[in-house]
């Protein structure tokens, strides 16, 4: 599925999310570009779920646009969530189910599914029950998951925000090997250190605004806004 037209880059554009008549997320605008991590950071409450959202098309904007290089592409990108969400089926199953639900070909679901498994070291949870598993590994599981639909871009919500230094090493470890792949990575974390052995670019949000961006060497090394060298030295809690 990689070979055809790329749905990248993704233009965000003026974007804007109210409820309530209360402005949620305003005017942030971005381009990911192909390959690499882009790591959304903030505050809690400066919008980086909701932006997330947004951009999935789970949201509709209440202003600007979230713009896809080709358009149709919707099934080419995913999104992994802060708290897996699993079917009351076997690991293997889940994995089967999401590839039906995105058009897979019967035939090929038990394989591919045995693949995406294989290729993260989850073929020994295969047959248990998902919803049993360890919040690591099931975080583990819904990225194999959404791999296995080959996404070209894939969106995640604080990955391992949920999990203990050892299970986010190895959430880590998939998202490099994702990364090496080619797979786009555009992920909110509130954890700093793996922000900064992740990203390639950063998006710093503080209440509801893209505050600052730019390449994360930079962003670490001299953050151009008082927020953001605020954020960075502990001091910003909202
Ligand atoms: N559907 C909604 N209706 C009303 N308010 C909402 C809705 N969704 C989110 N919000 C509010 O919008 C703001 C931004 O929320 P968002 O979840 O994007 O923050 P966040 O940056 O992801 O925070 P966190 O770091 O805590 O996950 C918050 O104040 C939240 O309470
Ligand atoms: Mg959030």
């Amino acid at each position: 599925m990689r070979d055809t037209v790329s749905i990248l880059p993704l233009t965000v554009e003026g974007l804007g999310f109210e409820a309530g008549g209360k402005p949620l997320v305003s005017d942030v605008g971005f381009v990911v570009a192909r390959g690499g991590i882009t790591v959304l950071l903030g505050p809690n409450g400066s919008g980086k779920s909701l932006t997330l959202r947004l951009c999935h098309g789970l949201l509709t904007p209440s202003a600007g646009r979230v713009a896809w290089a080709h358009a149709g592409g919707a099934k080419r990108h995913a999104m992994v969530f802060q708290k897996p969400v699993m079917l009351r089926r076997s690991a293997e199953a889940n994995i089967v189910h999401a590839l039906a639900a995105g058009g897979v070909p019967r035939r090929s679901r038990q394989e591919l599914a045995r693949q995406a498994m294989e290729r993260f070291g989850l073929a020994a949870l295969a047959s248990r029950p998902a919803r049993l598993l360890s919040g690591g590994e099931q975080q583990r599981l819904a990225i194999a998951r959404a791999w296995a639909l080959k996404p070209e871009l894939l969106f995640l919500d604080e990955p391992s925000s949920q999990l203990d230094p050892g299970a986010t090493r190895q959430v880590e470890a998939m998202l490099e090997t994702l990364a090496a792949e080619g797979v786009t990575l555009v992920m909110a974390t509130h954890d700093l250190g793996q922000a900064r052995r992740l990203a390639d670019q950063v998006l710093f949000f503080h209440r509801g605004r893209l505050a600052e961006q730019g390449p994360a060497e930079a962003f670490f090394a001299a953050p151009a806004t008082p927020e953001a060298r605020a954020f960075l030295a502990g001091e910003l809690l909202w």
